[in-house]
């Protein structure tokens, strides 16, 4: 991983879309896990926080599955991205301090309103990755994501959620938006987050 240019791009940018940082292999392993065939797996995601936690599927329409570090596949790409943290923290001196991240899967007709990663009262969140697992992915499929300036008027940024590309963008800066996709859109949402404390 090329962490001079990331974290040249986020010091200047805020966010860098890399084309295939991971491997095929692992991409196509990290593809198989991103299937909610076992009913147990994925849930509704839901909005909001604590006592106000409330699952608006107009809102958000996808269904999750948080990462699990004894899963080897999971643990892979747990791996990187701990490599992308240490190397974030020795150029940028961030101080990130852990890593969450879900798989999720929007079905077809479903998005997600434009929002923040940073929740009110919790600002630990610093920086957000997300990886999308699309194959064949066309631009009629939609799915969209629109990452927007600060104030959240104008659009930035576009990106198609095609197999491979990932975004990286801090998190308190950016609102974003996923378009209603067309067809089924995987992807892993995951934080870069500092200690609560
Ligand atoms: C999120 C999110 C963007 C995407 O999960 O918070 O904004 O493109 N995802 O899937
Ligand atoms: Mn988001």
């Amino acid at each position: 991983m090329d962490i001079a240019k990331i974290s040249t791009q986020l010091e200047h940018t805020g966010y860098i879309v890399l084309a295939k940082p991971l491997v095929d292999k692992l991409l196509g392993e990290l593809f198989t896990r991103c299937h909610d065939d076992d009913p147990t797996r994925f849930h509704a995601a839901q909005v909001g926080r604590g006592a106000a936690k409330q699952q608006i599927g107009s809102i958000r329409g996808d269904v999750i599955n948080w990462l699990d570090a004894g899963n080897s596949t999971d643990q892979a790409y747990l791996a990187w991205m701990e490599e992308l943290r240490l190397g974030l923290n020795a150029a940028l001196y961030l101080g990130l301090f852990d890593y969450e991240s879900h798989y999720a899967i929007y079905d077809k007709g479903n998005g997600y309103a434009k929002h923040s990663d940073v929740l009110q009262g919790k600002k630990n969140r610093i920086l957000t990755t997300v990886l999308y697992l699309n194959e064949d992915w066309q631009a009629s499929n939609g799915g969209e994501l629109l990452i927007f300036e600060p104030t959240g008027n104008t659009v930035i940024a576009t990106v198609n959620p095609t197999f491979g590309t990932m975004i990286i963008f801090l998190s308190e800066f950016f609102p974003h938006e996923v378009l209603v996709s067309h067809s089924t859109r995987r992807s892993i949402a995951g934080w870069f987050r500092v200690s609560a404390s």
